[in-house]
């Protein structure tokens, strides 16, 4: 439909994407409901059991999905998984389990890296199966199966509302899984979906929070810091990756308590880092981290999920289910991000030297 690719009063698609995610996520919970509950095709149930053993194979923001997908798999559905960069699987190929199933994972089903490797793994006549948000794209039309994301067109260079959905597409695989081998963890997924789509919603109501954040931490920075441990950090680095692609700030995303064995070496006086609080079991550790960087002259700016919020945070984001928060707490780094390379007068739609989709290897 020619309206959802169109920019209408926004400035730039980007703004208007992030906007999109929490309808988005609603948009998933109903296409994959059937009488209530969350379903996936049986064909695709079936090859998800089967398989011994799960590796995802993705570039970019969606590899970091992918970082995310492995804990749903492993923690929902009792299946291991591993997870890989598309240009490197190639040359690289670890040794697989005797019933492997690939799971690629590409918003735009096109990227040359990723067809690569299901080419070879075709050849190799183990299944496959895509995720992608583009349907009859070639990495759709080259698998075995499909798993749309629903998220409609994403123009922006910089992907948001795909990575949204490729979490919750995941989670639901996952989720849907767990319940048919018996092995699920007890919760209502298709609540708490809803829950953080509520969630969403109230960070791009409050967009003007980040606008601020970003003119405070990295107006003039040259570098910045993304930590968190755990689901943190995996997102740490999905956030770092935001900043570099549309503001050019160095960014790195760490786990924290990975940061004593090199990185903390790099905090000068003034040096952004962003400290992500949503993990319970390891809210201690990170918070003993964000005093490490502090004593270093650190800029910290602490984002915290409600419930785990100290006095002195600089922004509590609202409570969601443990496992599902990368769906909420990705965006506010995306509007971080996106005012940062405002602020910087940045084409923040089209960032130098990226493309939307890379069809060369
Ligand atoms: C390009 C884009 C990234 C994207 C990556 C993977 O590099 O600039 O935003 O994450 O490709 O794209 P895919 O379509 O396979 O998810």
């Amino acid at each position: 439909d020619a309206s959802d690719i169109e920019k209408g009063t926004y400035p730039h698609y980007m703004l208007k994407e992030m906007d999109e995610q929490p309808g988005v996520v609603r948009k998933i919970i109903q296409a994959y409901e059937q009488d209530e509950e969350l379903v996936i095709e049986q064909p695709i149930l079936d090859a998800i059991t089967a398989s011994d053993r799960i590796y995802i194979i993705a570039a970019g923001t969606s590899y970091h999905a992918g970082l995310v997908g492995k804990q749903y798999f492993e923690k929902m559905a009792g299946i291991p998984v591993e997870v890989h960069i598309s240009s490197e699987f190639g040359y690289n190929m670890p040794l697989l389990s005797e019933k492997p199933l690939f799971i690629f994972i590409t918003q735009s089903g096109e990227t040359a890296d990723s067809r690569q490797v299901l080419v070879k793994i075709k050849d190799l006549g183990y299944p496959t199966l895509t995720i992608t948000n583009v349907q009859g794209s070639t990495l759709s039309r080259e698998a075995d199966h499909t798993l749309l994301l629903h998220a409609g067109p994403e123009i922006a260079v910089a992907s948001t509302k795909a990575y949204v959905a490729q979490v919750a597409v995941l989670a639901i695989a996952a989720y849907v899984t767990g319940k048919a081998t018996g092995k699920a963890i007890d919760f209502d997924l298709k609540q708490e979906l809803a829950i953080a789509a509520n969630g969403i919603q109230s960070i791009v109501d409050s967009k003007d929070v980040m606008e601020e954040i970003a003119a405070d931490y990295l107006k003039t920075a040259r570098n910045a810091f993304f930590i968190g441990r755990n689901l943190d950090f995996c997102l740490s680095m999905e956030g770092a990756l935001k900043l570099k692609e549309i503001s050019y700030i160095q960014a790195e995303g760490f786990a924290g308590g990975e940061l004593k064995h090199g990185t903390i070496a790099l905090i000068e006086e003034g040096t952004p880092v962003f400290a992500l609080v949503t993990q319970e079991q390891v809210a201690l550790g990170i918070r003993g981290n964000v005093k490490e960087v502090v004593a270093r002259g650190a800029n910290a700016c602490i984002i915290a999920m409600e419930g785990l919020e100290e006095d002195g945070d600089t922004l509590i984001i609202p409570r969601v289910h443990t496992l599902l928060t990368p769906l909420v707490a990705v965006v506010p780094l995306q509007l971080i991000s996106y005012y940062a390379a405002l602020h910087r007068d940045c084409d923040v739609d089209k960032p130098r030297n990226l493309a939307k989709s890379v069809t060369v290897e």
